[in-house]
């Protein structure tokens, strides 16, 4: 029997930053609404010519040298991404091939912002089932491209960026409390116009745009959110106040909090980036996540629970002891 230990975690943000003055000469916004709204005060931005797959590639070299392990080491590589270098092939098959990886397998999951907690969940069955020994797990987005930057009510909220993890199989119950514990994953597609890309290559033959009712979608999200959350820690036999860290989906800070409110988590407890990074959908939670490790607050040993909600919508919760 295994488990999927959280060998190493990196992260990667583009140089380029916009912050909200400068989103003020774009569309018709302000600096006081953005923050007011949403917490936002800058997003990155990747350079002409650098793809979802280079974001990508730049968390893995980070997360692998973390974890202590090299490209060799891998066997599964999972990129979870809504924005894809090309239609196909997979981004994943792309970032295999630029870290030089000719073995094991790699694919997509596409589910938005949820993403990468559908990542987590599918890396973590390939584990326990023995079908993986090392796998990256990797959200990495390019949103920007996606974006109309004539609507001020989406293209404010949104950033590019990548984080990745090194999940490697240890022998031993996960039910033991020891790495991934559990996940939860939930999707119901009757909300698909709520948030959606208006473009694709079967329906206009085109790339589109990110269209999105914002407070539809803030309606849903702290209800959805929690629910997952609750149900996930009871599935585990975990207490929400035995939860040492929060990491959820940095879409909005009042969404964030308006989770963690609901459960009783405490704010100093909850991992928040989206002042600085904004939504940058599959990608937030590990950038958030390695931010966290990197500035000394999540330890090993302790006890974090991730969450997402995305277009489809999708949502999902994950249980991990690092
Ligand atoms: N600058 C200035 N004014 C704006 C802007 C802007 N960037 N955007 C909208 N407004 C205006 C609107 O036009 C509206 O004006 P009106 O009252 O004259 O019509 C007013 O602000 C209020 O608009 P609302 O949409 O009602 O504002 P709300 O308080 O709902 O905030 C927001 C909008 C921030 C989008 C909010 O609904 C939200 O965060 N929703 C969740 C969206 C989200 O997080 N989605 C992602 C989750 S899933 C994923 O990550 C893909």
């Amino acid at each position: 029997e295994y488990f999927s230990r959280i060998a190493g975690i990196g992260a990667y943000l583009p140089e380029k930053v916009l912050t909200n003055a400068a989103m003020e000469a774009i569309v018709e916004t302000s600096d006081a609404w953005i923050r007011e709204r949403t917490g936002i005060s800058q997003r990155h931005i990747a350079a002409d010519g650098q793809y979802t797959s280079d974001l990508g590639v730049e968390a893995s070299r980070r997360a692998l040298d973390h974890a202590g392990l090299g490209p060799d080491d891998i066997d599964l590589i999972i990129v979870a991404t809504a924005t894809p270098d090309l239609t196909f092939p997979a981004t994943a098959t792309i970032v295999q091939h630029k870290l030089g990886v000719r073995h094991g397998c790699a694919f997509d999951v596409h589910a938005v912002c949820s993403g990468f907690i559908y990542a987590m969940s599918v890396a973590d069955n390939f584990i326990r089932c023995g079908q993986a020994r090392t796998a990256l797990v990797i959200g990495a987005e390019t949103f920007s491209r996606i974006l109309d930057w004539t609507d001020r009510t989406t293209c404010v909220l949104f950033g590019d960026g990548a984080g990745a993890v090194v999940l490697s199989a240890e022998a031993g119950a996960p039910e033991d409390g020891k790495g991934l514990m559990k996940t939860h994953l939930r999707s119901d597609g009757s909300f698909c116009d709520l948030l959606y890309v208006d473009g694709g290559p079967s329906r206009t033959k085109t790339v589109g745009h990110l269209r999105m009712q914002g407070n539809q979608v803030f309606r849903h999200a702290v209800t959805k959110i929690a629910g997952s959350m609750t149900e996930l820690a009871d599935m585990a036999g975990v207490a929400i106040a035995d939860i040492d860290w929060f990491v959820p989906h940095q879409a909005n800070q009042r969404i964030l909090l308006g989770v963690s409110s609901r459960l009783g988590i405490p704010e100093e407890r909850v991992i928040s980036t989206v002042s600085m990074h904004g939504n940058t959908s599959a990608a937030s939670i590990p950038l958030a996540f390695e931010q966290a490790v990197r500035d000394g607050r999540i330890k090993r040993g302790d006890l974090v629970l991730m969450e997402a909600l995305g277009g489809g919508f999708t949502w999902g919760a994950a249980l991990a002891r690092y």
